[in-house]
């Protein structure tokens, strides 16, 4: 069962924290989404798509590797972020990904959010929000995810 983890996380490295959590899961490689060529995807079972929230949505390399990938067929994905409003305030932020993924015959098998430190903008000012996130419950959680996925248990969970 091979996977491929595609990340892209720059404002605290949140995201990558969990990408790191469920690629030692999958016993998976992390590529940016500009490592990635479109066509090798096929030659993964599972493909992870993980990033931080940036203006309400994934980061736009993320998007638009999405928009280069080729139609699959029985092919799983699954999508993961870390964001400055998480739990259920989060679930919007993934619809555009999920949309292209869908669209190109992706089956969406899992989908992960927690909290990430933001000191974007002026919530710099107060020394930002989501401190220590992800933490060690998050690290938890998003191992738990992976697990449930490998054992076709598909898992919607958005952190709190
Ligand atoms: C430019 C920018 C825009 C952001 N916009 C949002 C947003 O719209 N909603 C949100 O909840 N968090 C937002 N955040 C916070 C990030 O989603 C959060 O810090 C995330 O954990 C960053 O992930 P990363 O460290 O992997 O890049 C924003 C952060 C930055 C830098």
């Amino acid at each position: 069962m091979n996977a491929l983890i595609i990340l892209y996380s720059y404002h605290h490295n949140n995201t990558e924290k969990i990408a790191k959590v469920i690629a030692t899961s999958f016993n998976a490689e992390i590529k940016t989404p500009e490592q990635v060529d479109p066509n090798d995807i096929s030659n993964f079972d599972f493909v992870g798509f993980g990033s931080g929230v940036y203006m309400g949505k994934l980061g736009k390399p993320l998007l638009e590797l999405a928009d280069k990938l080729p139609e699959v067929k029985d092919k799983k994905a699954f999508i993961f972020s870390t964001s400055g409003r998480a739990g259920k305030n989060a679930t919007k932020f993934h619809q555009s990904l999920r949309e292209k993924l869908t669209s190109k015959g992706f089956t969406i098998v899992g989908e992960f959010n927690c909290g990430g430190f933001d000191t974007y903008g002026l919530l710099k000012i107060g020394g930002g929000i989501q401190k220590g996130r992800p933490n060690e419950d998050d690290l938890k959680q998003a191992a738990t995810f992976a697990k449930n996925i490998q054992n076709n248990q598909s898992t919607i969970l958005y952190v709190e």
